[in-house]
């Protein structure tokens, strides 16, 4: 199959090198957040407030598993990883790469945002030991671990695209 699965903290970026790279590997872009939003009709804000974490697990499951079933450029939520289901429907797609940002590079990208429910009202401190919670996580899927801060998304995007076919060939 054709698919890449593109993992990483909030704010690493993967919605942004997902549609570069789904443009250059002319596959569609899922954007798991993204198609949950206009699936359900309703903000990720608004499922945490109302119908709380579990239930948007469970949404976001049921999303990665059918975007699993594609030829595509996935681009996940930071808390994908979470899951042990997750992690191992993920064992199964073609490509899962890691997109490393340091503390510095996504708080200073998550600066006044308001559509993270997770990171509303949280000081620098508790973000840092969320992020340093999951790197394991992210580690432990990936098949390519990429180190972004340096990066232009065009760069990151086409690192990933080479790994890919590089890859494939080998397979
Ligand atoms: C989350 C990350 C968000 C979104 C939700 C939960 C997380 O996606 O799925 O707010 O648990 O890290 P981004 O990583 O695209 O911000």
């Amino acid at each position: 199959m054709n698919q890449i699965v593109l993992t990483g903290f909030m704010g690493a970026g993967k919605s942004t090198v997902g549609k570069i790279l789904a443009e250059k590997l002319r596959l569609p872009l899922i954007d798991i957040d993204t198609e949950i939003q206009s699936e359900h009709q309703i903000s990720i804000t608004e499922i945490f407030a109302n119908l709380g974490e579990p239930v948007f697990r469970t949404i976001e499951h049921q999303t990665l598993t059918s975007a699993l079933l594609k030829d595509a450029v996935i681009s996940t939520g930071g808390g994908i990883i979470l899951s042990n289901d997750n992690r191992s429907i993920l064992e199964s797609a073609d490509f899962v790469v890691y997109l490393k940002t340091s503390p510095n590079t996504f708080l200073a990208r998550l600066k006044g945002d308001t559509t993270r429910p997770l990171i509303q009202e949280k000081s620098r401190e508790e973000i840092i030991s969320l992020f340093e919670s999951r790197t394991k996580l992210y580690e432990g899927v990936a098949h390519l671990i990429l180190e972004t801060d340096e990066l232009t998304p065009e760069e990151i995007a086409n690192q990933i695209k080479q790994d890919f076919e590089i890859r494939k060939e080998q397979a």
